[in-house]
């Protein structure tokens, strides 16, 4: 049988027209992929302007073509950031764009459902929320251009821990920006760790390990210190390495001693860590990766907020794709 060929959504306003690598662009009409523009021509300000006024959000792109994409985001992003050019504001939305593009990374299946939809807008909002804060822009900048993995990895956590938080749980609009802001910069502490033990491909040894393990705790220093988030979001920060069993650190904790905002980031964190590598290549199948957090880490987390996790990402959708 032929392998269906699998799309990837790119907002269209985070196209940089003529510098954008060269390859095939499609749209969405009536259900259908319908090829725009083929491999060997530019995409220029042409292209932008008309399909903007056409209200033309996304277009998409073929999931064999992500790598060069996701290399051509991660060079302009670190290339804009750091430019004198642009403000806060401009460096929000440059940040906002770039975020949108990562969310349905954390499904095997871009066409699936309204999980998707989901995850897009509550993304989309706290994005919106948090581009108009100049501390969070440049907390999240200072993540981004230290390792751009752990802020695709820190997108991918916060949209699965806002969309468990939606599915299990009834939240007020400012919960879910506190909870989505908190899992976005959860591994903020990441910043004081150095890029040799982060960008290490073997095993890290004893004393790598004790560095990154302070990586909670100096999160949360530095961000309590600065005054700007909520005592929710700092939580988060602080705790989302802590475990049921009380194998967790920095503090300990057990069970219900761990707020759920800072378990459920913890299972999303697992979650995303098992079935993406630093590179952004799938490694496991979320039913897989459910499985062994379910077996081989007994009693880690629980399964209740399992079971939500689950229902979120082994949907029949999904468990067909794998097969
Ligand atoms: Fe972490």
């Amino acid at each position: 049988m032929e392998a269906k060929e699998i799309f990837v959504p790119i907002s269209l306003e985070s196209i940089e027209p003529v510098i954008f690598p060269d390859v095939a662009l499609y749209i969405k009409t009536g259900g259908n992929f319908v090829l725009y523009k083929s491999n060997g021509r530019d995409f220029s300000d042409h292209d932008h302007e008309r399909l903007s006024n056409n209200g033309v959000e996304f277009v998409f792109v073929s999931k064999d073509d992500m790598d060069v994409i996701t290399s051509h985001m991660e060079a302009s992003a670190e290339r804009l950031l750091k430019s004198d050019i642009l403000n806060a504001k401009a460096k929000g939305k440059m940040i906002y764009q770039t975020s949108i593009n990562f969310v349905d990374d954390i499904f095997n299946n871009p066409e699936k459902s309204s999980d998707l939809k989901r995850t897009r807008r509550l993304i989309e909002n706290l994005m919106l929320f948090l581009s108009n804060n100049p501390e969070a822009i440049s907390s999240l900048e200072t993540v981004m251009s230290h390792n751009y993995h752990t802020f695709v990895h820190s997108l991918q956590v916060a949209s699965l821990t806002l969309l468990m938080h939606s599915e299990a749980y009834t939240l007020s609009r400012d919960e879910m920006l506190d909870v989505g802001t908190g899992a976005i910069l959860h591994d903020f502490g990441k910043i004081f760790v150095p890029q040799e033990i982060l960008n290490k491909s073997g095993k890290l040894n004893e004393a790598e390990i004790e560095v990154l393990k302070r990586h909670p705790e100096e999160g949360f220093l530095f961000l309590q210190d600065k005054g700007v988030l909520s005592p929710v979001a700092l939580t988060i920060v602080r705790l989302h390495h802590e475990r049921c069993n009380g194998s967790g650190y920095p503090l300990g904790l057990e069970n219900r001693d761990i707020p759920r905002s800072a378990q459920i980031t913890g299972v999303a964190d697992v979650f995303c860590t098992l079935t993406t590598d630093n590179n952004g290549n799938k490694t496991m199948p979320p039913h897989i990766a459910v499985q062994l957090m379910r077996h081989q880490m007994k009693d880690l987390f629980s399964p209740i907020l399992l079971d939500t996790l689950e229902k979120l990402v082994c949907t029949e959708d999904i468990q067909q794709f794998i097969l």
